[in-house]
């Protein structure tokens, strides 16, 4: 971030944005607001702030859309006269305006946490992994499973999913034929052979999945995980370090990757894939 403009001059608000960018050239300009009713009313100022920076910016020869090694600058509008500036790299700031992913959900998706699986695959994974690990007849466990998006969306996928949940599981899921449920402990079952992913949504505590999770891809029972650590109410960057360091003795093994999903503002979810 560059900084905070606030007690902006409603008649000039470029002014101070501009001090904050200095001589910085950039390659486009993003003028979002909060994904909130009262950050909608600001999205006429948004499109007009961008316009009029754009052509100042050209007029001082630091606007260039065709170097796309440029940042992007980025204004979040948090009203009128309140604005934050920021400067980004395309390869590290989301495509999509916000960074929210709109996806639709499915007629006869069974929960709406499917939404939440396949923003994680897209996010987490490039399109050649996805391509390679998320392929027919490849096997997956999906801990906490009830009552079954995520196992619904990987069967679509078209993986054989065995489901551990105490809890009933949708007929909509079951009728895929690629699903075993089993109503077991999800901190007390495992394979007996080697599945391609281990998957889990429980509602549990973040440190407690961790650990799990390390011991899965440790002992070999899967290959691959993709899984939530639920946000505390409190100390929620301390508690996620922590899960980040129990997760991380799989380095030598494993990449991992972590992100807040826009599904579900709640978790965090990570993907740990076996190092190739
Ligand atoms: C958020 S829901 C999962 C939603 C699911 N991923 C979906 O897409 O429909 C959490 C589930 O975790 C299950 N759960 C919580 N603790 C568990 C445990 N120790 N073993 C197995 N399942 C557990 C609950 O029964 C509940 O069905």
């Amino acid at each position: 971030m560059l900084g905070e403009c606030t007690n902006l001059p409603t008649d000039d608000r470029l002014a101070s944005i501009f001090e904050l960018l200095g001589s910085q050239s950039v390659s486009d300009i993003i003028s979002e607001t909060p994904d909130t009713n009262d950050g909608k009313e600001f999205s006429g100022l948004a499109r007009s702030l961008t316009n009029a920076a754009r052509q100042a910016l050209k007029k001082l020869g630091q606007y260039n859309e065709k170097d796309k090694r440029l940042p992007r600058l980025h204004l979040l509008i948090l009203s009128g006269t309140h604005i934050l500036v920021g400067l980004a790299y395309r390869t590290q700031s989301s495509p999509n305006a916000g960074g929210i992913m709109h996806l639709k959900l499915p007629k006869d998706a069974p929960s709406r946490a499917i939404l939440k699986l396949e923003e994680a695959a897209i996010s987490l994974l490039t399109i050649p992994e996805r391509e390679h690990w998320l392929r027919s007849g490849m096997s997956a466990v999906d801990l906490g499973a009830a009552p079954g998006g995520w196992t619904w969306w990987l069967a679509q996928q078209g993986l054989l999913i065995t489901a551990i949940d105490n809890a009933n599981m949708s007929e909509a899921v079951m009728k895929t034929g690629q699903v075993e449920h089993i109503r077991a402990d999800g901190f007390a079952w495992h394979p007996r052979h080697s599945v391609h992913w281990l998957c889990c949504d429980m509602v549990e505590q973040p440190d407690r999945v961790a650990t799990l999770v390390t011991k899965w891809l440790k002992e070999g029972w899967a290959q691959a995980a993709l899984f939530n650590l639920k946000l505390p109410m409190k100390k929620r960057y301390g508690m996620i370090q922590e899960c980040m360091a129990t997760l991380n003795t799989l380095r030598d093994t494993h990449v991992l990757r972590a992100q807040q999903l826009y599904h579900d503002r709640e978790e965090i979810t990570v993907l740990a894939l076996p190092i190739a």
